[in-house]
């Protein structure tokens, strides 16, 4: 149960206030049936009609985080009729993906149907840090590591990187596994930094997206994200 206003005002019709102004002017219906009081709760079950117009049922909001498998598309259909990150969330509620992980880029992407988190989220100002490992061809030499830590020229474009770490080398096979931070949400981005320094990448997980961590999640498992876990990734505005 949420106060009335209070979900007037998630649901994006109007701000808070507004919503207190109306709830007063007798503009709001619950059920069919005026409501003048502020802080009445009502519930997802409720049918809210703010100044003749009935809020979508859409108005709780949902925030999972999923360990995306390989071979599953970040969107919310595929005209391919391949599975979906969408397909792996048991929800009544319509959510979508915050950003993108390739086809075959497995690990964390958080799933809402909250506009303005993903915004912020995925504005590029805001610079969240999101850390990828990442198997590669060859072993990284001085000269690879310096351009890393200068940054990489994508499309014209410098791609800084926040951190990196060497976390495995096999001399056998010929492939290192690298930790990556960047703040970027370009498509295909680690993988062209890598290709530009001439060592392709293999695979590519997604282990951290700000603070939020992959912990227990099994590959195609989900959790919902804490209400103090929302706050937090509101304040990185
Ligand atoms: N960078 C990539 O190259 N692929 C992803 O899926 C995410 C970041």
């Amino acid at each position: 149960m949420e106060r009335l206003q209070k979900v007037i005002a998630n649901s994006g019709v109007t701000s808070r206030r507004k919503a207190e102004i109306l709830i007063k002017e007798g503009k709001v219906k619950v059920n069919n049936e005026v409501i003048k009081e502020l802080g009445f709760k009502v519930s997802r079950e409720d049918i809210i009609e703010v100044d003749g117009t009935v809020l979508s049922k859409e108005f709780v909001k949902k925030y999972y985080l999923l360990n995306k498998p390989r071979g599953v598309i970040s969107s919310v259909s595929d005209d391919k009729n391949r599975p979906t990150v969408v397909d792996y969330i048991d929800t009544d509620v319509r959510v979508f993906p915050v950003g993108r992980l390739d086809y075959d880029t497995t690990g964390l992407i958080i799933l809402t149907n909250d506009g303005e988190l993903s915004n912020i989220l995925m504005h590029p100002s805001h610079e969240i840090p999101k850390t990828y490992m990442a198997k590669i061809e060859g072993l990284l030499n001085k000269d690879d590591i310096e351009r890393l830590k200068r940054g990489i020229l994508i499309d014209n474009r410098r791609c800084m990187i926040s951190d990196f770490k060497i976390r495995d080398k096999n001399f056998e096979k010929k492939t290192s596994l690298i930790e990556i931070t960047i703040t970027e949400g370009r498509n295909h981005i680690v993988k062209k930094i890598f290709e530009s320094i001439k060592h392709p990448v293999i695979r590519l997980s997604r282990i951290k997206i700000a603070f939020l961590e992959i912990g227990n999640l099994k590959s195609g498992e989900y959790r919902e994200l804490t209400i103090k876990e929302v706050k937090k990734l509101y304040s990185l505005k």
